[in-house]
């Protein structure tokens, strides 16, 4: 990550990156717990910035952290550091920790963060020819929430990187795929556009723009188990995340998906998708 002379928000003011602090106390670096969002701009406009922070709020709730801001004022907070920092484009992440704890385990009152670092893109080829992914059985714990816990993330994306992959994607025993480590996952069979539906996942706001942009394209949309076993029927697959946008998956676990090339349907998605976001 970027460590330029960036502004980010410490919950009081917007300092430099070597004036970030926080307490090795506090229970996101003693237990990882805590929540945060994602997202980026587009022309420097925060792409869905309401649906990220109302989905900040659902994770805050879901692990008993209250956001030490409403909703509006994150919403400002937000827009002042795009405005701060002025890159072309801007990555923000949004962070509540679990605070301080005194006993080890209870929470305190939540550290927060606004860290912005300039957005940039994956290469061209990626959308072109597709990516590759690998496959781990896992499940996030409490799924609905975009906790501060990646630590599958972590080791598995370092070990598929050497492979060759750029993400890894989840399933449970029964070979049910939920999503990857920080993207969703759709699935062109036969005609349909077939997405894991959300129970078990966190539901990307790209996933929602994708699951829109095929309706108005009178694609149709399936949400439902997906499994492993059916790779042979695949004739498409994609990932949607903030970060990747709608990204074209060729292989999985070295298994070619139908002839290796990127399909019609995640053409048309992608084509759109850079239409409303960057046309
Ligand atoms: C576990 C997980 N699933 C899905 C996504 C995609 O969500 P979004 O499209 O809102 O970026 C992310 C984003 O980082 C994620 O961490």
């Amino acid at each position: 990550m970027d460590t330029i002379a960036a502004f980010h928000y410490d919950g009081t003011a917007w300092v430099r990156p070597h004036e970030l602090t926080l307490s090795p106390f506090d229970l996101s670096v003693l237990r990882g717990f805590g929540v945060f969002d994602f997202l980026r701009t587009y022309h420097n406009i925060p792409y869905k910035l309401p649906q990220h922070i109302k989905r900040l709020e659902n994770s805050a709730r879901q692990l008993g952290i209250t956001l030490p801001y409403s909703l509006k004022r994150i919403e400002e907070l937000v827009l002042e550091g795009i405005k701060k920092n002025s890159f072309p484009e801007t990555n923000i992440r949004i962070v509540a920790t679990g605070g301080v704890t005194l006993d080890g385990i209870t929470p305190g009152k939540p550290s927060f963060f606004i860290l912005c670092t300039p957005a940039h893109d994956y290469p061209d080829d990626f959308y072109t020819s597709g990516v590759s992914v690998a496959t781990k059985e896992f499940l996030r714990a409490i799924p609905a929430a975009k906790s501060l816990n990646y630590l599958s993330a972590v080791v598995e994306l370092a070990e598929a990187k050497k492979q060759g992959a750029v993400e890894v994607v989840y399933r449970d025993g029964t070979g049910k795929i939920s999503e990857g480590t920080t993207s969703n996952i759709f699935f062109v069979i036969g005609g349909k556009l077939v997405t894991p539906n959300i129970e078990g996942i966190l539901v990307g706001i790209t996933r929602g723009v994708v699951i829109s942009i095929a309706q108005k394209l009178d694609i149709p949309v399936v949400e439902t188990d997906v499994y492993y076993s059916q790779i042979p029927l695949f004739d498409e697959v994609f990932l949607t995340a903030s970060n990747k946008e709608v990204m074209p998956v060729v292989k999985m676990d070295g298994k070619v998906v139908r002839n290796g090339n990127v399909g019609p349907v995640s053409h048309r998605i992608i084509t759109e998708f850079r239409r409303i976001t960057q046309g």
